[in-house]
């Protein structure tokens, strides 16, 4: 849409700027001005310039658009009757992601497309502008390369997730999975990949397994991100520190060598409490981490095994409620903290440079996300300038 766009009236603007020691940059009686999909001048409503078109916010709250940095939206099926069994006591293993994978290899492009759709147009509504989408339910060569043809569809960010777990035809010989995912499935994925990421885990992948398809991708240009310390604690969050990982991810059991390895690295903590929601687990220690200095972000994990929720205000909820974060931390983190987990300054900010996206709650206040828990508060989304 082309001229120009003033979003005028706004009760509380979260900025993201990082100004007055306020990370949320929070002014008040504000304006915003958009020009060709970028915020081009922010400022008091009182000076705010003449534009082509206007929204009037009507006192509302406006916040960056969420930035969703890790999700799983190419599969096929779903798994209700687990998650039905696992509310009844079983507990959670990760074992349910080959069900997936038997699923996702048996559907067609237009099926695992028209997911990948619904669900990124269910993220919109909900206040999503950015979101990182992985593979990891294929796991042949050509299922692992269409899945990232299709996200690479929705999004720039995304993830090539081979090393999920070892696919069933290859039980009694991870090693030559490993060398299939490092040899012609980096080849055949690559092209569509931004990222690599590996579950490090007891029943996934190895310290050793992980360092070498880690490196592998590396070599190939991606970055790197990880699964690790999800069901256990283990290895994984120092070797995505010691590998230079963008983001380490779950982080559910952590030791203290693992929280200062983190708070002296580039490294952001990528919490998920939708999945320790929907496997009935502890949540991470969010305070411990954030008191130490780290940088952490907040996102969804949406897949059909843990976390089959789209909802950044949820886990916004979420990480207040049951993870002790204030609701300022946790607005940060869904949407300054996973453009930090992705290595992005174009996003998660509502500053002059920034890509206008944007969401105009039906609440006055950024504390109603929390406060208002369930409730759809997002009331417009504008990607890109562009009202959605
Ligand atoms: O992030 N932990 C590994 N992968 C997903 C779960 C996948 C599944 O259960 O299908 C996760 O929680
Ligand atoms: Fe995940």
């Amino acid at each position: 849409m082309r001229g120009s766009l003033l979003v005028d009236h706004i009760g509380e603007l979260v900025t993201n700027d990082g100004r007055d020691g306020d990370p949320l940059g929070v002014r008040r009686d504000a304006a915003l001005l958009i020009e060709d999909g970028q915020v081009a001048w922010v400022g008091s409503a009182r000076d705010a310039p003449a534009a082509d078109r206007r929204i009037d916010a009507g006192g509302a709250a406006v916040l960056p658009g969420f930035v969703d940095s890790h999700a799983h939206l190419v599969f096929a099926g779903d798994r209700a009757a687990e998650f039905a069994a696992r509310m009844a006591g079983e507990p959670y293993t990760g074992g349910g992601i080959r069900t997936t994978v038997g699923a996702t290899r048996a559907a067609s492009d237009e099926d695992l497309r028209a997911t990948v759709g619904r669900l990124r147009a269910e993220m919109l509504r909900q206040g999503t502008t950015t979101a990182e989408i992985k593979s990891g339910y294929g796991l042949t060569v050509a299922d692992e390369a269409r899945s990232l043809r299709i996200a690479a569809e929705f999004t720039e960010d995304t993830t090539f997730l081979g090393a999920h777990v070892v696919p069933a035809e290859y039980a009694d010989r991870p090693d030559d999975y490993v060398g299939m995912v490092c040899g012609p499935m980096l080849a055949a994925a690559a092209p569509y990949a931004r990222w690599i990421d590996v579950f490090c885990e007891r029943g996934a992948f190895d310290a050793d397994h992980a360092r070498a398809i880690l490196a592998c991708g590396q070599a190939a240009g991606l970055g790197v991100r990880l699964h690790a310390n999800q069901l256990g604690p283990g290895p994984g969050v120092r070797l995505g520190v010691e590998m230079g990982a963008a983001s380490v991810d779950h982080c559910t059991h952590l030791t203290d060598a693992d929280i200062d390895a983190l708070a002296g690295s580039e490294t952001v903590a990528t919490l998920l409490p939708g999945a320790e929601f929907s496997t009935r687990s502890p949540y991470p220690d969010a305070r411990r981490l954030l008191d130490a200095g780290v940088t952490v972000a907040l996102a969804t994990d949406c897949n059909p095994g843990s976390s089959y929720t789209s909802s950044m205000p949820f886990c916004v909820a979420l990480a207040v409620r049951e993870m002790r974060m204030t609701p300022a931390e946790a607005v940060w983190a869904a949407t300054a903290g996973g453009a930090a987990a992705l290595r992005r300054t174009d996003v998660g900010r509502l500053t002059p440079g920034a890509r206008a996206d944007l969401i105009v709650l039906d609440a006055p206040s950024h504390l109603h996300l929390a406060y208002r828990p369930g409730v759809p508060l997002i009331r417009q989304v504008l990607h890109n300038g562009v009202p959605r």
